[in-house]
């Protein structure tokens, strides 16, 4: 089911026309369909629906509190990677129970709060971040509850920025210490060993990868069985690919298919999984406004409000996003190259892109937005972040007011 139609030659989310939403919240905008939020959480958690499992939602996709209500309403969990994190997550009433907690370099106050808020695990990443957790638990009387995040040293065929299992990242635990580290956390009286976690990397359009990380996290698994130690949680990180051009990711039942085969025997865990992308990531669009089109010898420009700072991942990975007019005109197209107004060339959100020709004032849809969009925004140049809209049906609310110049310079102090 697409959420983004054309009506009558006028682009909508669900019921809405988004040149209103344009027009009545300024550009750049960020809008979401509720529907396909969640739509694509059911699709994602429905094929694991006959096995013990988890949906732990990646908040740092898109982080918006009315997002995280909606995961929360849905009964699904989430994956945090910061204090920040957790605090939006427990704010949007997530049940701490179904909260874990990743990331490469957490810090003593920020284990402290996970613990004061009682989460369901941590994903542990370094023999001295395991030290550092237990004197934590130690201090507080507490025993936390851990997992290792392993290594699997699988190629995940991505973009490499993206790319996190494999041998020279700075993630997890090389797999072939794992067992001596689950064996110092049976010393360690305030950790409990409970889980075995990976993430080997986002925007995978195959299953293999997957497949080849639980082939070798079943063979830690046995393993550790043969020193006693049985554990509760197996938690597959996310990654699952969506569809930005011409990728052919695997669906979601095809994704849940491949794991669940290749964990055979070993169905009796809990199986975690911590989607991002494939969860938000179609379900939001970003508009801007054509300002000027500037043709120079070579090239034509067309210079919009939207730039890196609201969308990084064209500047920054070279991605691919399609980009649409509001208006379903049929006007000749001709290649372009969409720059926002800030101060380097690697500005851009297409280029030598193929779209219908638009004039200052018309709006155009950047699609796919959801995922890694707002959340990795920034002020650069002293540009406020984006508003954020979600969409219902026919009607829709302002989830995140455009910051104001005083938003800009808010905890600074002039002499
Ligand atoms: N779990 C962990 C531990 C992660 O590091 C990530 C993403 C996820 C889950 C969610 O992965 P997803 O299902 O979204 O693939 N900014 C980049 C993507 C960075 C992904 C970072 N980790 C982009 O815009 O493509």
């Amino acid at each position: 089911m697409e959420y983004f139609n054309y009506i009558d030659s006028d682009l909508y989310c669900e019921d809405v026309c988004l040149a209103t939403l344009a027009k009545k919240f300024g550009t750049p905008l960020y809008v979401y369909s509720r529907s396909a939020f969640e739509s694509f959480l059911g699709h994602l958690n429905e094929p694991f629906s006959k096995h013990k499992h988890l949906l732990c939602y990646s908040v740092k996709s898109a982080s918006n509190i009315s997002l995280l209500n909606i995961v929360a309403g849905l009964g699904l969990g989430a994956d945090v990677v910061s204090g920040g994190e957790l605090y939006r997550a427990l704010r949007a009433s997530i049940d701490p129970q179904k909260i874990v907690y990743s990331g490469v370099g957490k810090k003593a106050s920020e284990m402290a709060e996970a613990l004061d808020a009682s989460i369901l695990m941590f994903n542990v990443e370094s023999k001295e971040e395991l030290e550092l957790l237990s004197r934590v638990a130690r201090d507080k009387g507490l025993v936390a509850p851990v997992a290792l995040r392993v290594n699997p040293d699988v190629d995940p065929k991505t973009h490499p920025y993206v790319a996190t299992g494999l041998k020279e990242s700075k993630f997890g635990i090389p797999i072939e210490e794992a067992p001596e580290l689950y064996q110092l956390m049976g010393r360690l009286s305030h950790l409990k060993p409970v889980g075995l976690d990976c993430h080997i990397g986002s925007q995978l359009v195959s299953t293999s990868p997957f497949m080849a990380a639980v082939e070798r996290l079943k063979k830690l698994l046995s393993t550790l069985r043969t020193l006693g130690i049985e554990l509760q949680y197996l938690d597959l990180g996310g990654g699952l690919g969506i569809r930005y051009n011409e990728e052919i990711p695997p669906t979601p039942a095809q994704y849940a298919q491949a794991i669940l085969e290749a964990l055979g025997e070993e169905g009796d865990l809990t199986i975690i999984l911590e989607p991002g992308r494939s969860a938000i990531g179609n379900a939001a669009v970003l508009l801007v406004e054509v300002l000027y089109n500037k043709t120079t010898p070579s090239n034509h420009f067309v210079v919009i409000d939207g730039a890196m700072n609201d969308l990084i991942r064209p500047s920054l990975y070279g991605s691919y996003h399609q980009i649409v007019p509001l208006y379903d005109f049929s006007r000749p197209t001709h290649k372009v190259s969409l720059v926002g107004p800030i101060c380097e060339s690697g500005d851009f959100l297409a280029k030598d892109r193929l779209l219908p020709q638009t004039l200052p004032g018309e709006f155009l849809a950047v699609k796919s937005a959801g995922a890694y969009g707002f959340s990795m925004s920034s002020n650069y140049n002293s540009r406020g972040r984006a508003a954020e809209v979600l969409v219902e049906r026919d009607s829709y609310k302002l989830i995140r007011e455009r910051e104001t110049y005083s938003d800009l310079i808010r905890g600074e102090y002039s002499n």
